[in-house]
């Protein structure tokens, strides 16, 4: 199956990202969904595994990079550097609630602009989702670690804005120009895999 040519993309196109390494992470249903019809993740694609890998990662992520309604949570979250995407700001403002984190508007600023006001080291930046932040950077990601989970969620929101019945994830991440390295059992008993797709 290939991606829809017609279905809807990101509303603006990212400049080619060079200073920083671009690594996407989610957990997706077995029809490719991230969280149900009202925006809610359920608790049929929470795994405490795949928890346990995503926090790692972040741990070892010069910057978190979601949108205002997406977290990773957990109890180191605070103390990491994180880009919020809003239309509520006109490019880069302070988040008044985490000192550690900037509001960014990518129409008003680029991702460069944001990671230099944010301080960001060099390294790998971590996209944690939601699906027009990870639609935004799909022509950018070095690796994608997609975790599937067994649960289906019918009429849920898709991983990739191009996600539909006609393509799944990877056909999204393979038409991205990303090949699967071998695919892991993170939690078999579960029925969790994870497979890191690579540029
Ligand atoms: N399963 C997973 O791996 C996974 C990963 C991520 C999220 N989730 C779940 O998915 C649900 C939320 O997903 P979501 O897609 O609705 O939310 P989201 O991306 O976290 O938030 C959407 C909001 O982010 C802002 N935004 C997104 N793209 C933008 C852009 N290009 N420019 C400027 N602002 C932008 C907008 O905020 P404003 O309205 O403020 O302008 C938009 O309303 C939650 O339940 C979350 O837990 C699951």
């Amino acid at each position: 199956m290939s991606p829809d040519p017609k279905a809807p993309g990101p509303a603006i196109v990212l400049a080619m990202i060079v200073t920083h390494r671009i690594e996407g992470y989610a957990i997706v249903s077995a029809d490719g969904m991230i969280a149900d019809a009202d925006g809610v993740m359920p608790a049929s694609i929470r795994n405490s595994a795949d928890q346990k890998f995503l926090q790692a990662a972040l741990d070892g992520a010069a910057a978190v990079v979601h949108g205002q309604h997406s977290h990773e949570g957990g109890p180191r979250a605070a103390m990491r550097k994180r880009l919020i995407l809003t239309r509520h700001v006109a490019s880069i403002a302070p988040d008044p609630s985490q000192p550690n984190a900037l509001l960014w508007n990518p129409e008003g600023a680029t991702f460069e602009q944001a990671l230099a006001a944010l301080g960001a080291a060099a390294g790998t930046v971590a996209i944690i989702g939601g699906t027009e932040v990870f639609g935004l950077f799909l022509p950018h990601y070095d690796a994608f670690h997609l975790t599937r989970a067994p649960a289906t969620i019918p009429g849920g929101r898709p991983v990739f804005p191009q996600t539909s019945s006609q393509s799944t994830p990877e056909d999204i991440l393979a038409a991205a120009g990303l090949r699967p390295t071998p695919r892991r059992d993170i939690d078999a008993a579960a029925g969790i895999t994870l497979t890191t797709w690579k540029r």
